[in-house]
């Protein structure tokens, strides 16, 4: 590894609902993580980034956390939790865990304390609360998830909620939610975190009273800065710790603000994961990242999927392949073997590229988004908030297939929380295991090789036409990916390290593979 771990990790993201059922209640927990620890040390990841494991009502899995300093008693306790973070160092495994810092769940103490202590309270203070408009809420924000972003309690002010009502928005003016956040922060440092995700982290900053300026009122604003200044305060008061950002921007430029030395470590790259399957678009979100990135010092990350977005599978076999999450395509037709095929070249673009690499459990298994689930087990309030127009998330959140045959795939002894399709029994990790043609051996080929050779560090462009994108790394190697209907000679090498697929017999680069050469 370059410099420091983060600079050029692989971090795999387990969901840990959907990841492995140690005790038959249908619903993943540690001690199923903790069981197949040897797999993800297998795979050649250097980190795990765990969703929220608080005590949570599950209004939206888990992102409505009741208690920072627990552990939801579905997946464990904090003694286990602790366990964990043990074994996973001992297997040379960083753990990084998800901070929800924009809202809390309305089950938590201090809103319930907000609740019974009225109106103009101290304890109202730490969220937004306001008397409506009238007979309406105090402006006309509308939620994230759909839906006004204000709902009434009986006493008739309103509470701020971005998301879900069951989220209600912290007030990050007041001196106390700084504090208390800060402590979280130390609370897990303390018990070997590596590392934190931020949830919705261009989010803390609002002004629900303001007169309109013409910026989002609530999106990116400057004074979320500070917030992540201090941060990295606390994370520096213990060596190495990193923050990585979840910052959903458009313009890559404010994107790196967040990165600047003294803020985040990193954050997630979701101009690269919504860019569609096209060579000049592809290469302009990378030549962005590079670019954006260098002034900042930051590494850059390489993200193809993750628990929000549709499995790159389908995505990829879609006519329409980028992503975006006010149009999720649901339902859109999928060519699935093109979506695979696909997914097989971007896997090993990705992991090509300079910087740190995400993986989000099933896309080792080349696992499709689940659209069919039936409606009344969709949990994602996604689908109730948007009238049943949206079906959400649940579908690149079913659990994953282990071993076996048919459901549950070894992934419990009972029934899991979401079904399993039965297509899914050629994908499971024993099935995979050892098929030198498989989506798990590819992943496994790519992370180990990386591991050799790339990390941080530049990218040289090859101009190979307008349909290839080439770079070489300076560990020497090559990576060529054809996004062209037509073959591709390649260019001069010692040898072929990968393919995403075979080459053709002249030794052309087939339409839509991808190769690393020496
Ligand atoms: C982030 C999470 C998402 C969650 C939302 C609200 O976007 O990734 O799953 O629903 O924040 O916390
Ligand atoms: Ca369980």
């Amino acid at each position: 590894m370059p410099e420091t771990w983060w600079r050029g990790a692989a971090i795999y993201q387990v969901y840990l609902r959907s990841f492995a059922d140690g005790n038959g209640d249908g619903i993943g927990d540690l001690a199923g993580l903790r069981a197949r620890l040897p797999y993800l040390a297998e795979l050649g990841i250097n980190a795990i980034w765990l969703n929220p494991w608080y005590p949570s009502p599950m209004a939206d899995g888990g992102y409505d956390v009741a208690d920072y300093r627990d552990i939801e008693p579905v997946f464990g306790t904090l003694a286990e939790a602790e366990k964990f973070i043990a074994e996973a160092h001992d297997a040379n495994i960083r753990i990084i865990i998800d901070v929800v810092p924009n809202h809390g769940s309305d089950q938590q103490e201090w809103f319930r304390q907000a609740l019974a202590a009225g109106p103009g309270s101290p304890e109202r203070g730490r969220f937004w609360f306001r008397p409506g408009d009238g007979d309406g809420p105090p402006n006309d924000w509308q939620s994230i998830f759909g839906g006004p972003a204000w709902t009434q309690v009986p006493d008739g002010e309103w509470y701020l909620h971005l998301f879900a009502p069951e989220q209600p928005d912290f007030n990050w003016n007041n001196p106390e939610v700084v504090e208390e956040f800060h402590d979280v922060l130390r609370f897990w440092f303390d018990r070997g975190v590596d590392g934190i995700r931020i949830d919705s982290a261009a989010l803390l900053i609002k002004d629900p009273d303001a007169e309109p300026d013409g910026l989002d009122p609530y999106t990116d604003r400057d004074g979320v800065h500070d917030v992540y200044r201090a941060w990295r305060q606390v994370a520096d008061e213990y060596g190495e710790r990193i923050l990585i950002g979840e910052v959903w921007l458009p313009d890559q430029e404010r994107l790196a603000r967040y990165m600047r030395p003294d803020e985040m470590h990193t954050a997630f790259n979701f101009a690269f994961l919504g860019c569609p399957w096209e060579p000049v678009a592809l290469r302009k979100v990378i030549e962005d990242t590079m670019l954006t990135h260098a002034p900042v010092g930051a590494p850059p990350t390489w993200v193809l999927s993750n628990h929000d977005v549709t499995r790159p599978v389908t995505r990829y076999g879609r006519p329409d392949t980028s992503f975006d999450h006010g149009d999720r395509k649901f339902g859109m037709p999928s060519d699935h073997a093109l979506g695979v095929r696909r997914a097989r070249a971007a896997a090993l673009l990705a992991a090509a590229l300079p910087g740190s690499l995400y993986v989000y459990q099933g896309e080792e298994l080349g696992l499709d988004e689940v659209e069919d689930l039936p409606d009344e087990l969709r949990q994602d309030p996604i689908w109730t908030r948007s009238g049943h127009t949206d079906p959400g998330r649940d579908g690149c959140r079913v659990p994953l297939p282990w071993s076996g045959d048919e459901p549950p795939y070894g992934y419990s002894t009972g029934t899991p929380w979401l079904p399993q399709p039965a297509r899914w029994a050629g994908l499971t990790a024993q099935a995979q295991d050892g098929d030198p043609a498989s989506m798990l051996t590819l992943y496994r080929d790519a992370l180990r090789l990386r591991a050799e050779l790339l990390g941080d560090g530049d990218l040289t462009w090859l101009e190979l036409g307008q349909d290839v994108l080439a770079f070489t790394r300076e560990s020497g190697l090559i990576c060529v990916v054809n996004l062209g209907a037509d073959p591709v000679r390649l260019p001069p090498h010692e040898s072929v390290l990968l393919a995403s697929n075979p080459l053709a017999e002249d030794g052309t680069l087939p339409s839509d593979t991808a190769v690393w050469l020496r």
